[in-house]
């Protein structure tokens, strides 16, 4: 079904923009340090850069090409192109991904803007690196302060999807996009001069191939997803929103390239920082609100209305960068509720915004009162990621790299690719070939390794 009220979300706004919006998050600057510190630096990076290539953006292409042709969100893109069968579960399952990813999503959200009160309130300066892990400990695993700013993000999320004002957000993101790739590498270039930073560099650049273990190569897929916003229908939602000249192939290029460098950049904040002060580099999802405070303190100290002034900017780059993206898993449940449903937009809204503040709800007590509470050995915060970026996205994005190329009629996909054959578009053959067989064979053999790992 389409509406007006659909159309007019992000559709002014360039294509690469809104893409590049949606990826560029909490994945790149929280969850890739984290991650690559999980699993032993370089070598998971190696891993990481090849599930791109391999998975990330040939899907990524895959799900413009659903979106631009069938013109509906993804709940309904899969029904439209293959009606009577069974593939709109794929879609369905991306519309659950993506509610429960936002939920989880938005509590770290919330924790930037504590660290932009913190910062604001000159809390950061002359701490020493063990303060700051007790600052963040004793926030995190406090009951209430953290709920507030839940409550307080989601609402933001909301007011923009209901309103309507995603228009303004964008052309804000024009210019806090490259703001922050600004910060980025300039904090990257004071981490790396920081003493002891060597060893993190190191950490970061030379690869252990001992520490490559079926995990890794889990986790390293699932960052590629996760960080790409790819396997629950994000980015089909977007091109559906794509005019006919959006060239496909060089978006999808220009959104894994800009989300890569992110993240590798994050990496060279967080490392040499963590090892410069003495800081395990797994220290888990912790890692960045530790770390990057220390990288403040450290470089600009001696100047502190300067540290305050750089860390508030940070932090509401990072706020803002998080906002992006939890506007476009908001928008992907949103619409599928008013689509599926016929729900006014607004309340179709409401649902996912009390649904997904609920799930924020438990997953923020499961860090403090409730982190007794385990599943497979981890608390339900940790569980929700693994189940969503580890499981839930790596198989969407597997279903929907054989729907593309296996059941899609080709004449179309070529249509799409080549803008009705005014592209060369001469890699079609290789990324036909790439998502019949190596997307989904890598990723099952990534599921089959991991499972008689765990045996
Ligand atoms: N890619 C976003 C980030 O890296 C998170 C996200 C995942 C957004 C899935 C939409 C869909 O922060």
């Amino acid at each position: 079904m389409q509406n007006s009220e659909r159309v007019n979300f992000a559709s002014k706004i360039g294509a690469i923009l809104a893409a590049a919006g949606s990826a560029v998050g909490l994945g790149n600057v929280w969850r890739f340090p984290y991650e690559t510190g999980n699993h032993g630096g370089a070598a998971f990076i190696l891993i990481y850069l090849g599930c791109v290539f391999l998975f990330g953006l040939p899907i990524m292409i895959a799900e413009f090409v659903i979106g631009r042709r069938a013109k509906a969100s993804t709940g309904e893109a899969f029904k439209v192109l293959a009606p009577r069968s069974g593939w709109k579960y794929v879609g369905y399952t991306g519309v659950l991904t993506g509610f429960l990813i936002l939920g989880y999503y938005s509590v770290v959200s919330g924790w930037t803007l504590e660290y932009i009160f913190q910062s604001a309130t000159g809390n950061l300066l002359g701490k020493s690196a063990n303060d700051f892990v007790s600052m963040f400990q004793d926030f995190s695993k406090s009951p209430w302060r953290p709920l507030i700013w839940l409550l307080i993000f989601v609402g933001m999320t909301h007011i923009i999807i209901v309103k309507g004002v995603q228009k303004g957000i964008e052309q804000a993101s024009k210019i806090m996009m490259p703001m922050l790739f600004i910060i980025i590498v300039l904090l990257a270039v004071c981490a790396v001069m920081l003493p002891g930073a060597m060893k993190g560099l190191e950490f970061l650049l030379k690869p252990d191939f001992s520490k490559v273990t079926s995990d890794a190569v889990l986790g390293a897929m699932g960052q590629a997803f996760f960080s790409l916003s790819l396997g629950m229908g994000c980015l089909s939602t977007y091109a559906s929103y794509f005019s006919r000249e959006t060239r496909l192939g060089h978006t999808a290029v220009s959104v894994c390239v800009i989300g890569t460098c992110i993240s590798v950049l994050s990496g060279f904040i967080i490392f040499p920082a963590a090892f410069s002060v003495g800081i395990q580099p797994d220290a888990g999802p912790s890692l960045i609100f530790i770390t990057i405070p220390n990288v403040f303190q450290q470089a600009f100290g001696s100047v502190p209305v300067f540290a305050c002034i750089s860390a508030v900017l940070f932090y509401i780059l990072l706020a803002m960068a998080a906002l992006t993206s939890t506007i476009s898993l908001h928008e992907v449940p949103t619409a599928f509720l008013h689509e599926k449903f016929g729900f006014t937009r607004s309340r179709a809204a409401w649902i996912v915004t009390i649904g997904s503040f609920l799930i924020g709800v438990v997953s923020s007590l499961a860090l403090g009162d409730w982190s007794d509470v385990k599943i497979g050995g981890m608390n339900l915060f940790d569980a929700l990621d693994f189940l969503t970026a580890k499981i839930m996205l790596p198989i969407t994005g597997m279903f929907t790299a054989l729907f593309v190329s296996w059941k899609l009629d080709k004449k179309m996909v070529r249509d799409e690719v080549t803008n009705r054959g005014t592209l060369k578009a001469s890699y079609y053959p290789a990324l036909i070939f790439i998502l019949r067989y190596i997307t989904p064979i890598g990723i099952l053999f990534i599921f089959i390794n991991e499972l008689g790992w765990l045996g």
